[in-house]
């Protein structure tokens, strides 16, 4: 029977305000039947064309071990990046101020002292071995991808991101793990045109992990959306 509608919006509203950047994980793997569910959910998500643009790489068990080590290996010797589509940033105005505000509750959460660079780097350097998830999705576009298809992943990843909450699996969203694309390449066996746009570490939550007690807050509506009649 379907839900009534008043239960489907609870519904979702509870998953949109749950899912949250969850930055410290249990080392239990998801189960294979799970795996496949919360994937196959998302891939309702809607895309330009019905193209479907989105090539995902699911990095667990050996795999993900040896690309944590690759990548934090090469993030600590203080190798430059190479992604494969320009870092953003500095960001102007109130992008910034909202930048700021989420990067001092991670470290206040973490015992992060701002002053403390080294803390900060070795807090930083934590995306590279994905939080110690178990698994890190590599969200990856063909060559012939443009904006727009970096549109459609980012659907499917909000939706991927809601079924994993649906199932009690934490997860964050990593442009961090797009930074040395060639490492991950080839980690995965993926040949040099399908385009790294991001990760997503996820697992089961780590509740007692200080990272985890983090909430980030959002810009009331007036100031990002106008309703025009
Ligand atoms: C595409 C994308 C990339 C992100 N990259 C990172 C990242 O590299 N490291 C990280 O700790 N968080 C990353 N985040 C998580 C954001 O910081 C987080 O979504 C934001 O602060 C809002 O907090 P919330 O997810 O807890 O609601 C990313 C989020 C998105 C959508």
């Amino acid at each position: 029977m379907l839900m009534q509608r008043s239960d489907l919006i609870d519904s979702l509203d509870v998953l949109l305000s749950t899912r949250r950047s969850v930055r410290g994980f249990k080392p239990e793997p998801v189960p294979p039947d799970v795996l496949q569910r919360i994937f196959t959910m998302a891939a309702r998500a809607p895309s330009n064309c019905n193209v479907q643009p989105w090539v995902v790489h699911v990095t667990s068990g050996a795999t993900a071990e040896l690309l944590r080590d690759r990548l934090h290996a090469a993030a600590g010797e203080g190798l430059s990046a190479q992604p494969d589509f320009p870092l953003t940033g500095p960001y102007p105005g109130a992008y910034r101020v909202r930048q700021v505000e989420a990067a001092r509750a991670l470290f206040a959460a973490t015992g992060v002292s701002r002053e403390d660079v080294a803390a900060r780097a070795r807090s930083f350097q934590r995306n590279f071995r994905f939080f110690e998830a178990p698994h890190a999705a590599f969200i990856m576009l063909p060559d012939w991808a443009e904006i727009r298809e970096a549109v459609d992943c980012g659907l499917f990843a909000q939706s991927l991101m809601l079924a994993m909450t649906a199932h009690g699996i934490g997860s964050c969203a990593q442009g961090a793990l797009s930074h040395y694309a060639p490492i991950v390449r080839e980690a995965i066996g993926a040949p040099p045109n399908l385009r790294l746009l991001f990760g997503i570490a996820f697992g089961y939550e780590d509740a007692d992990h200080p990272a985890n007690s983090v909430r980030t807050s959002r810009a009331a509506i007036e100031h990002t959306t106008q309703f025009h009649t």
